[in-house]
């Protein structure tokens, strides 16, 4: 297993979060900067994977840790997927929530049958409005 460091709300640079979106494919504004930045300063919950000094996941949150506990992006550079890094930072996301707390995500089509593999249940009842961009 490779020695990896997770990090619990860490200062972290918008450009290498574009770059670990890009890298794992998850389709994310990784060409606005400025959007990515917002992204990161008004989510209260983002759990980071280094490996030396190149981020490799990130699972980012907005909780009021209480109530709910939303998942927004879950995203693995896909070089390192495969390694137990998504369950890790899900795992993460999860230990630091009391059990108070609903933890909500969508999932992408591809990872429809991730989730149930680490103890999410489908819910049928969810309901969005989509953003327009
Ligand atoms: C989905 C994603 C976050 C998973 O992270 P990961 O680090 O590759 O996954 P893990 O190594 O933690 O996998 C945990 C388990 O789920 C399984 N698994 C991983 N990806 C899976 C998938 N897409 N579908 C089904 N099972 C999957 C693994 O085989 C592993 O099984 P095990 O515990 O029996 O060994 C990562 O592949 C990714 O970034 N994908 C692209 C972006 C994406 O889809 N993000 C989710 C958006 S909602």
């Amino acid at each position: 297993m490779m020695d990896l460091l997770y990090t619990m709300n860490p200062k972290i640079h918008p450009k290498e979060v574009a770059e670990v979106f890009r890298r794992s494919g998850i389709p994310r504004p990784v060409d606005d900067t400025e959007r990515i930045k917002r992204m990161i300063e008004n989510a209260n919950l983002i759990v980071c994977a280094r490996d030396g000094k190149r981020l490799v996941g990130i699972a980012r949150a907005l909780t009021d840790h209480c109530f709910c506990c939303y998942v927004s992006d879950l995203a693995v550079d896909r070089e390192y997927q495969g390694k137990g890094i998504g369950k890790a930072l899900l795992r993460r996301i999860k230990s630091s929530q009391s059990e108070e707390v609903m933890i909500l995500l969508l999932s992408l089509p591809g990872a429809h049958a991730y989730y149930p593999h680490i103890g999410f249940k489908k819910e049928n009842h969810a309901w969005v409005i989509r953003r327009k961009r």
